[in-house]
């Protein structure tokens, strides 16, 4: 709990010196789609580019930050809310380094989004959805968790008996049923270059 005698500290190295050095603007490419969408692939595929690039970036994962920082959540409503409000913080941390971060967890709620977004300074959060239909996602089942959820054997399962808001309007609308996930990656990191975070010139060629 916050409390009234901790005292937020200025720090001498700004986020923008951070992110001057790094020749390029903080942003956070938040992932939100349904389990096997392909969020996760998507933004491994873009954070390695971007590191070809030689573009300062990191990507927090959902089921890798359950196994850590967030191993004590489950995935009732209320779990899944702190799961995200968790993520955001962390999220908005790196970008304070100067980095562009890639968050990747089904974030169902549009309020939880939402709230991700008023952390940050304007245009610094990206939406971008991964639009993969259930019956492509259950087809796929990469962890035989879609099986599972049918069976009864998992409560709470998202797109089945746990909701998903669909993003009303995302920034970067991706499709990984009609698209490569080369195409996917170029796709999203041609909108960063397009909107100026990380500058072309300034990068190493790839
Ligand atoms: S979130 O809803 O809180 O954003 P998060 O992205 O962290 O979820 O974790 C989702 C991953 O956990 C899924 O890709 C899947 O591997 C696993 N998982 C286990 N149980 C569930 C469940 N009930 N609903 C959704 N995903 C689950």
């Amino acid at each position: 709990m916050k409390t009234e005698n901790t005292v937020w500290h200025n720090q001498q190295i700004s986020k923008e010196q951070r992110a001057n050095l790094k020749q390029q603007k903080p942003a956070l490419l938040w992932y939100t789609g349904l389990s096997g969408s392909g969020k996760s692939t998507v933004a491994n595929a873009v954070d390695a580019l971007l590191f070809k690039l030689g573009c300062h970036s990191y990507l927090l994962d959902g089921d890798n930050v359950r196994h850590g920082l967030n191993g004590d959540l489950g995935f009732s409503d209320e779990a899944r809310v702190e799961n995200i409000r968790r993520i955001s913080e962390v999220a908005k941390l790196f970008l304070d380094a100067g980095l562009v971060v890639s968050t990747a967890f089904i974030s169902p709620f549009a309020s939880d989004r939402a709230q991700a977004k008023e952390k940050l300074e304007a245009g610094e959060f990206i939406e971008v959805y991964i639009d993969t239909p259930i019956s492509v996602c259950e087809s796929r089942d990469p962890k035989g968790l879609y099986k599972k959820a049918r069976a009864g054997e998992i409560k709470d399962f998202t797109g089945i008996d746990s909701t998903y808001d669909v993003p009303e309007n995302p920034q970067i609308h991706v499709k990984t049923d009609e698209k490569s996930v080369e195409e996917c990656a170029e796709q999203i990191v041609g909108y960063l270059m397009a909107k100026g975070f990380i500058n072309e010139a300034s990068l190493q060629s790839a």
